[in-house]
């Protein structure tokens, strides 16, 4: 028997003998995968045993269920083609295998000291992201008898994926977590409908303590938005009539701005540099600045002379150079899809982390300038207003 074979003989054996605990696959064959490990638990749905699959990736978690067999199956699949490295605890002992260069496996058994249990939580129905549906009645979203109204489904798909990026990343950076109260501010917050479910998580499901600021230049949404905070006495939030250019917030920890207009997105990426915001969040929605500034190009021409393929490479320009001036001041971007296109077309989301590591401004600002030269894009708007 192989080190393969006998990890895996020891994996069914625990499953049968019910103390298998946990097991976790990482370091993915492929360098380039989303999902950068792989966490796998017992749960019992209608007390029956399941798989539990937690998908890691960069900025949230996915988690799957699977039946005992089907579930077995994947694992036997998973182990040999797509992670290097797999753990597996029982009550009894830890298991690990690890993947070679030269393609054969280490295997290594190490008796647990008693405090793994392989306990049995009930899969219970996915915890609400929301206390109460007052405000989302009162925003529309759902009718009277709190059904959801015909044409609101996307949006609150949406603003659930929202949410829980967010909590995802406050989660998993625990300095920001702790931020008592944290200040929230949401730039271009329109109807408010992720401004409230924002606040109604935080504040109300997970007790933290916030002051969640909405800033909107339509007078009459800011009107709406602060009677319905009223009305459902959501006390620390509130929205100011205003434009992101003008706002001068005190201090930001986390700066959102969702679907911001144009180059409102990049006015409101400077506010949160400027006030050194922790976390900076935002879905890009129109890419005009760019694609005006972009002068033909002769290694990209055949491209741009299609105009909706202009158009596409304007928005990947734009982002990544937003992403990349992100880094010159000091944080980590990411951008990702956060939802399905068939819900939203502008569904990509950058997010960026502040730390306190060595900047290459050097490499960044080269990088930077080649994008714009290649693409003959004169200027970048963001780039502008930080100079
Ligand atoms: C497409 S809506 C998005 C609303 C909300 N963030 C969401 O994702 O559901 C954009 C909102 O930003 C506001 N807005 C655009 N440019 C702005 C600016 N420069 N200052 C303040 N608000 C702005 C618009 O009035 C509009 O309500």
């Amino acid at each position: 028997m192989d080190n393969f074979e006998a990890f895996m003989r020891s994996f069914f054996m625990c499953v049968k003998e019910d103390t298998f605990a946990r097991l976790t696959l990482s370091k993915p064959t492929d360098p380039t995968s989303e999902v950068k490990k792989l966490i796998i638990k017992m749960i019992l749905i209608k007390e029956k045993r399941h798989f539990s699959f937690v998908y890691r990736y960069e900025t949230k978690d996915i988690t799957k269920n699977y039946d005992i067999e089907e579930g077995g199956d994947s694992i036997i699949q998973l182990i040999q083609t797509d992670f290097g490295i797999a753990n597996l605890f029982t009550e009894l002992n830890h298991f690990s295998l690890e993947k070679q260069d030269n393609g054969k496996y280490k295997f290594k058994k190490q008796k647990q000291d008693g405090s793994v249990k392989a306990t049995r939580s009930h899969d219970k129905q996915k915890k609400s992201l929301r206390s109460k549906d007052d405000y989302l009645k009162a925003l529309g979203i759902l009718n009277q008898k709190g059904n959801v109204q015909k044409d609101k489904g996307d949006k609150l798909k949406q603003v659930n994926k929202y949410v829980e990026i967010i909590d995802g990343i406050l989660r998993k950076n625990e300095s920001l977590d702790k931020i008592d109260p944290l200040h929230i501010v949401d730039m271009g917050s329109g109807k408010g409908y992720l401004t409230f479910a924002l606040y109604d998580y935080l504040a109300n499901t997970k007790g933290k303590k916030l002051r969640l600021q909405g800033i909107e230049m339509r007078s009459e949404l800011v009107s709406i938005c602060n009677k319905i905070a009223d009305k459902v006495k959501f006390d620390h939030l509130t929205f100011e009539q205003g434009t992101i250019e003008e706002v001068q917030p005190s201090s930001i920890d986390v700066l959102i701005a969702l679907h911001a207009c144009d180059t409102a997105t990049d006015d409101a990426i400077l506010k949160g540099i400027q006030s050194e915001a922790s976390l900076i969040i935002c879905a890009p929605c129109c890419h005009k600045q760019v694609r005006k500034a972009m002068k033909d190009a002769p290694a990209v021409s055949p491209i741009t002379q299609f105009g909706i393929l202009k158009e596409r490479q304007a928005e990947l320009l734009t982002d990544t150079i937003r992403a990349l001036i992100l880094e010159l001041y000091g944080y980590k971007a990411h951008i990702f899809e956060f939802i399905s296109s068939e819900h939203t077309g502008k569904n990509l989301m950058i997010t960026a982390i502040k730390h306190k590591g060595k900047v290459d401004k050097k490499r960044i600002q080269k990088e930077i300038d080649s994008i714009k030269t290649t693409f003959g894009i004169e200027e970048h708007y963001l780039e502008n207003i930080l100079s």
